[in-house]
């Protein structure tokens, strides 16, 4: 029998990805998740591109007699990949007691059950933002983390730290953090990819829906910083290329290669880009006009950051390889299937 992987928050953006490339992989797949930022049609999508259907249960995992459920219902799962979680940093600023209940008892929840049934492997989304502005760069997994800048930021460390000492109490209990960077695109079928509601905080997603005409204009957020031509700098990665390495770090877990029982890697392509040489790469490979100004810098924006990648490329075997034409036109694509447009 195939390994069963629980995937949280598998009918989100990086989740449904995931979830396709587990499938491509041979794992058997089950989804919880509340649909609070997405849509039940993802798994219609997600059957489309694999042929396979996953199981999927509508829970609320911040809910512990909720989650406890879904547990004694799927007791067989051997692994978590736990992306289930409240990610918009302005709207935690406004609602961090939302913010904390959310992200911090889902991921209490789902390790008080890994003991209750014996589930030793997890993978855990972290993020870039636990690094605030570095010191140096690229950063590397030994860049000191500094203090958190929002309350989201803030839940990303406290829940790597939480699995840091899960870990350390709990031998044969193994973790893995993914510190991701930007991750943009969509998959290539263009079935699956980012749903914002709303008006997009987002780079790519504001880039595509003004392209589509659904927007009137970009505002790039600020041209003084500290970099070639003054835009803000980031480390776009390629979300199949993301979902990669989850299916990595989970065989990882479940061969038990681990060098210690919790480990953390950045998750990027170690290139940095700007935000104007993203806009005009954006132009030039779908050709779209692109109405754009520039605005004042975003309160809460740090101004560059790019990761050493080195270390998830050899430990991991894992290396981002879709080059960013590539991604910010499947991006294109995406949203050109979901407005209709040819
Ligand atoms: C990228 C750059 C903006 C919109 C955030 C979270 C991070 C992570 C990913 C996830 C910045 C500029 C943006 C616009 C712009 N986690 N920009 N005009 O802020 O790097 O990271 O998302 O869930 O934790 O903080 O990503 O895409 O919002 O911005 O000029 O309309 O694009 O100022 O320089 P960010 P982003």
């Amino acid at each position: 029998m195939s390994k069963q992987v629980l995937v949280t928050g598998g009918t989100g953006y990086i989740g449904s990805h995931t979830v396709v490339e587990l499938q491509a992989a041979g794992f058997r797949v089950v989804i919880a998740d509340n649909l609070s930022n997405s849509n039940i049609e993802v798994l219609d999508a997600i059957q489309k591109i694999s042929g396979v259907r996953p199981d999927f249960e509508n829970v609320d995992l911040a809910d512990k007699l909720a989650t406890d459920s879904f547990f004694d219902k799927y007791p067989d799962i051997d692994a978590i990949i736990h992306f289930a979680a409240f990610k918009a940093v302005g709207e935690s600023v406004q609602k961090p007691l939302e913010y904390y209940h959310n992200n911090l008892n889902s991921l209490l929840n789902l390790l008080g059950n890994m003991l209750r049934y014996n589930i030793r492997n997890m993978v855990f989304s972290s993020s870039c933002t636990v690094y605030g502005q570095p010191d140096k760069l690229p950063v590397t997994e030994q860049t000191p983390r500094k203090p958190a800048e929002s309350p989201y930021g803030n839940t990303k460390a406290i829940c790597e730290d939480i699995l840091r000492d899960f870990c350390h109490a709990n031998a044969g209990f193994n973790c893995i953090a993914l510190r991701y960077f930007n991750p943009i695109g969509a998959h290539p079928s263009a079935l699956i990819g980012e749903l914002p509601l709303g008006v997009p905080n987002n780079l790519v997603p504001f880039i595509t829906q003004t392209a589509a005409g659904i927007r009137n204009e970009l505002s790039i957020f600020g041209d003084d910083y500290a970099t070639p031509d003054g835009t803000a700098i980031r480390d776009y990665i390629n979300v199949v290329d993301l979902s990669g390495a989850h299916v990595v770090a989970i065989n990882r877990l479940i061969q038990d290669k681990q060098k210690a029982n919790y480990e953390f890697f950045n998750v990027g392509t170690g290139t940095g880009l700007s935000v104007m040489q993203l806009v005009k790469s954006f132009i030039a490979v779908t050709g779209v006009q692109l109405p754009y100004k520039i605005a004042p810098r975003r309160a809460g924006d740090i101004e560059k950051i790019w990761a050493d990648t080195s270390f998830a490329n050899e430990e991991l075997g894992w290396k981002a390889s879709r080059a960013t034409e590539e991604t910010l036109l499947s991006a294109w694509n995406w949203e050109k299937s979901v407005r209709g447009i040819n």
